[in-house]
């Protein structure tokens, strides 16, 4: 069989599970921006994901327009991408549903995610949380989506995207659903938390210092990269000279990313540098970059009507993609449309 084409089409989100941090920002939301006006975008900030582990009720509005705040601050512009949060484009619960009938509990098994945030507690975790993966299968395959740029740690779940995909076009003998590229290119695809070089920088570990915020002010930005971790030794003299040392090479990979160059140039500008002249560098860069966008951030905060005006049109034309590819689904499943 020939694999029917597909129009181009980008879909992300991210979770408004606390406060956007470095890692949102260059593994997700810079590379969002950067392929808006190339093809048709949609980025969403996934709310139902969020409540996969306990949200106050009372944060949890506030916590999806700060992600929204942060989309725009960073350069998505709503004529241009759809912007919306999860929950008001209900078609997303119906496909999820559809697909927790499709993937196999041994997929879900093999999530290496859900076994990190479950660790030895998995039988206190929410089902939500298990089956996550199949409700963010819905969010790509509700807008036919061909690529979707995540981080590093989302390949595992854009792969099983793409076996619901195959499974469900398989038993229901259609090409209905594409085969999602996952977008995972540069230099910045995990970045890792400036305490500890082996760990992934997250919205949830619990020191402050070990994350940049996307809402750090410059004396903050500049003070956690001079009291980052690193070995002693300064930079090598070629990029090979990283590999065992992740600290230094999360660093460089920082740089790199907030200057839009390769880790490469990053040594060749920087070759047996010592961390003296190495971090107040990455501290101007980075303030250099984020401030702007911090600040432009507090301004949309400063306005939730305009964020949720922003959000709430943006889920109209969501609907208005989504709903006739729900209502087709139901269709081949043979679900009772009278
Ligand atoms: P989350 O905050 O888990 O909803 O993640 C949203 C997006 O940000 C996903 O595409 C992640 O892969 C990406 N992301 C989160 N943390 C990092 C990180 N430390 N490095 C690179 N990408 C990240
Ligand atoms: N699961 C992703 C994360 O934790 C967030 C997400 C949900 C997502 N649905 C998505 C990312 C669809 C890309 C496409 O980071």
């Amino acid at each position: 069989m020939t694999q029917t084409t597909f129009t181009p089409r980008v879909f992300s989100g991210i979770k408004p599970s606390g406060g956007l941090t470095l890692g949102n920002y260059l593994g997700a939301i810079k590379r969002f921006v950067g392929m808006q006006g190339q093809m048709e975008t949609i980025y969403c900030v996934v709310d139902m994901h969020a409540i996969t582990v306990w949200q106050d009720p009372k944060e949890l509005a506030n916590m999806t327009r700060e992600v929204a705040a942060g989309y725009l601050a960073a350069g998505l512009d709503p004529s241009q991408s759809i912007l919306f949060n999860q929950s008001q484009v209900s078609a997303h619960a119906e496909l999820g549903w559809i697909f927790n009938c499709v993937a196999r509990v041994g997929w879900m098994n093999r999530m290496t995610q859900f076994k990190d945030k479950a660790g030895s507690n998995a039988e206190k975790v929410s089902l939500g949380l298990y089956a996550y993966p199949a409700l963010m299968a819905a969010d790509i395959l509700l807008y036919h989506a061909t690529h979707v740029p995540v981080g590093e740690d989302q390949k595992q779940h854009v792969e099983l995207t793409r076996d619901i995909a195959s499974k469900f076009n398989h038993d229901f003998k259609t090409e209905f659903f594409p085969l999602t590229t996952p977008v995972i290119e540069g230099p910045a695809m995990r970045i890792m938390n400036l305490r500890d070089g082996t760990k992934k920088m997250s919205k949830s570990g619990e020191s402050d210092m070990e994350r940049i915020n996307m809402t750090d002010d410059a004396d903050t930005i500049a003070k956690k990269f001079k009291k980052a971790k690193t070995d002693p030794a300064p930079l090598p003299e070629t990029v090979e000279g990283l590999s065992d040392r992740p600290e230094a090479r999360n660093l460089v990979e920082i740089y790199a990313a907030l200057n839009d160059m390769t880790a490469e140039a990053v040594i060749a500008e920087y070759p047996g540098a010592g961390w003296g002249t190495f971090k107040p560098a990455l501290a101007d860069l980075a303030v250099a970059k984020l401030a702007p966008i911090s600040e432009e951030m507090a301004r949309f905060m400063a306005d939730p009507a305009e964020i949720d005006r922003i959000l709430g049109a943006g889920a109209v034309k969501a609907r208005a993609i989504a709903e006739p590819i729900l209502r087709q689904t139901y269709d081949i499943v043979g679900l009772l449309r009278s």
